[in-house]
């Protein structure tokens, strides 16, 4: 059972900004399948997925309207697209429940981004790991298979809950009939970036500032990032390092193809000089960012329109969401107030 329902989500984190690894690994893909013309797009601030690692209320309430402006400000169009806040929307956490019943405790125990996850917080504050934590891909299917969306564009550090999603559908196709669509992955172009300042991983907010270039950084910022990145030596005995892979990735990412081309063909022939690489990484950088520092400035100069558009967001997200948790109840046997 396919479809052409696009459906993906983004946590706002901490500092409200998306960063490259996002805007790359998945956002430019939203942003492409939308106007395609080809797919009914959906897209969600998941706030209560951002509850799962310790945070300040009043921060999240912050860092999710900050998302979904910069949503907005890299071409999300609510004329073309339904773009929501999770939390809005309360049949999730509903459909999370029934879901949690269908998917088995090992399977969530094989997670790796909880394991990671879990990791991070054992040597922090009080230690304390939420089951939030825990079940975070259950909710993740329930958002997805609300829509009841075959097509997910994310990035490669998704596949793993994006194959859960597909297990917690096809148990409950099997257990009460053939009702959900089993999701797949949309990959993009650049399916993962990797952090500046260690390339053995992913960049990621959770590895501090010097991991990530944000969409939005400054100019001043963004160079000083770029030039003190993580690369090898350049020694032309040896095989190319991941760090300096990564930039090429990222001048790639930026639709600068010829001058990546130009730079694998010298370094084909001789030693790598890499500070002529990351001059031209750091140029691209910024061409983006201040392309979209001046986007969010004017969606967010009109707070009320974003506020509007949340809320119209919210109500076609939800219009689609009644009616799946209707079918959803009748199939389960759940009585509720509509029956
Ligand atoms: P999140 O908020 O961590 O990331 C949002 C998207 O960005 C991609 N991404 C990257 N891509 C390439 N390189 C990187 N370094 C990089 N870092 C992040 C992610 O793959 C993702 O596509 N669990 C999800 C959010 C979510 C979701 C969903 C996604 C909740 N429900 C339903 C799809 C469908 C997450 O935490 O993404």
């Amino acid at each position: 059972m396919s479809n052409n329902i696009v459906f993906s989500g983004i946590q706002p984190t901490g500092s409200g900004d998306m960063h490259i690894g996002n805007y790359f690994g998945a956002v430019a893909n939203w942003v492409r399948l939308q106007n395609s013309g080809r797919y009914q797009t959906i897209y969600c601030v998941v706030n209560l997925h951002a509850m799962t690692m310790p945070y300040k209320a009043e921060v999240l309430a912050k860092s999710t309207e900050q998302m979904f402006i910069d949503l907005l400000a890299c071409g999300l169009d609510p004329d073309k697209s339904i773009i929501f806040v999770q939390s809005m929307v309360p049949e999730h956490t509903e459909l999370a429940w029934v879901f949690g019943c269908v998917c088995s405790y090992g399977d969530l125990t094989r997670q790796t981004q909880f394991k990671e996850k879990s990791e991070q917080l054992e040597g922090k504050q009080d230690g304390f790991i939420s089951a939030g934590l825990f079940t975070y891909p259950v909710l993740q299917a329930a958002d997805i298979l609300l829509y009841r969306a075959a097509n997910v564009p994310v990035g490669q550090d998704q596949k793993q809950h994006l194959e859960l999603s597909r297990d917690i559908a096809q148990r409950f196709n099997t257990q009460f009939g053939e009702y959900f669509p089993l999701p797949e992955v949309l990959s993009t172009e650049t399916p993962k970036l990797l952090a500046l300042n260690d390339p053995s991983k992913k960049m990621s907010k959770s590895l501090g500032p010097k991991s990530y270039i944000g969409l939005f950084e400054d100019e001043a910022s963004v160079r000083s990032k770029v030039r003190s990145a993580v690369t090898d030596i350049g020694n032309p005995e040896e095989p190319m390092g991941p760090g300096a892979a990564n930039l090429l990735a990222i001048l790639r990412a930026c639709g600068k193809h010829d001058t990546a081309a130009q730079f694998e063909q010298e370094y084909a022939n001789g030693p790598r000089r890499y500070a002529p690489l990351k001059e031209a990484t750091a140029d691209a950088l910024v061409e983006l960012t201040q392309h979209m520092r001046a986007r969010r400035a004017e969606v967010a100069a009109d707070r009320a329109r974003v506020k509007q558009l949340m809320q119209l967001g919210a109500e076609k997200a939800r219009s689609i969401a009644v009616q799946t948790m209707r079918d959803v109840r009748r199939l389960t046997g759940l009585f509720a107030l509509d029956y």
